[in-house]
């Protein structure tokens, strides 16, 4: 597929980010809460993961992804990636929109999750699962220290879930050993928690599996309806931004590898068929 021009100040679709397959798992929840809008989802599946990349490969290729989205028409665009959103999402609010445009908006994921998980805990003690990256740059204690200052975090990097996941094998009994070795590791870690955050928009496909491992009692957070519900009230919020997206109900997809992997796997994701488009970054 070709690039196109650059838009003028025209409504668009809200444009949905993540490496790969996992941001699926938030557009699959706001496409129920909100399916009137249109949306393009890409996932950069030809250099997923991205949570083992550095800072600045991570914010280079998140860029990319939100600038191409952004020629695409896209007035929004959620980082539907914790990586993405740990690493890039500070930036680009902070730099590259002004010189981008001004007016567009991208949203990340760790802050509403974060408001979402304080209700949640009464032991004042929560665990993280997330990407190596996610875990690195410190962003969910840092946030969470932030509005909710009682609240112990220990982290958990998974460096293999995401591989396991998009290469389909997260149904394995090696996606059984990897999951269970991580999840004793937190709670030999600190045996107080009892509100588990799943802190990678893929793990929603390990969801199961992880809360057959926990302690009786201990809740698992998954993001997908805690970023839909905060996507809906921020269009409420913003009525110009919803003004700026346009509503036919449309979806397209596009990753940056094989059209025909990414369709077969992504089916798997959202339990339906879809057909993907393959586009060009450069
Ligand atoms: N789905 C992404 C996240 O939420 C990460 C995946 C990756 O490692 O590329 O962090």
């Amino acid at each position: 597929m070709k690039k196109e021009k650059l838009l003028p100040d025209a409504p668009g679709p809200i444009g949905i980010f993540d490496s790969g397959y996992g941001g699926l798992t938030i557009l699959d929840k706001i496409r129920t809460e909100l399916p009137e809008y249109d949306y393009i989802y890409l996932g950069d599946n030809a250099r997923t993961p991205y949570g083992t990349r550095s800072f600045d490969v991570v914010y280079k290729y998140t860029l990319e992804c939100v600038t191409q989205l952004f020629e695409m028409g896209c007035q929004l665009v959620v980082l539907a990636c914790n990586t993405a959103s740990a690493k890039a999402l500070r930036s680009i609010q902070q730099r590259d929109l002004q010189l981008l445009d001004p007016n567009r908006r991208v949203l990340g994921v760790i802050r509403p999750t974060v408001e979402a998980v304080g209700a949640m805990t009464k032991t004042k003690h929560i665990g993280l699962l997330a990407t190596s990256g996610t875990v690195q740059s410190n962003s969910y204690p840092l946030e969470i220290a932030k509005l909710h200052n009682d609240i112990v975090v220990t982290s958990e990097a998974c460096p293999m879930w995401v591989p396991l996941i998009e290469n389909n094998e997260h149904n394995s009994v090696g996606a059984d050993y990897f999951v269970r070795k991580n999840v004793e590791h937190l709670f030999a870690a600190d045996s107080q928690i009892d509100t588990v955050m799943l802190g990678c928009t893929h793990y929603p496909l390990l969801e199961t599996k992880i809360k057959s491992l926990l302690p009786d009692g201990v809740a698992v957070v998954s993001q997908g309806d805690i970023v839909a519900s905060s996507l809906v009230d921020y269009l409420q919020r913003h009525p110009e931004m919803a003004a700026k997206c346009t509503k036919n109900a449309s979806i397209r997809y596009l990753t940056t590898e094989s059209v025909e992997k990414f369709s077969s796997s992504a089916s798997v994701f959202l339990n339906e068929k879809i057909e993907a488009e393959h586009i060009d970054l450069e």
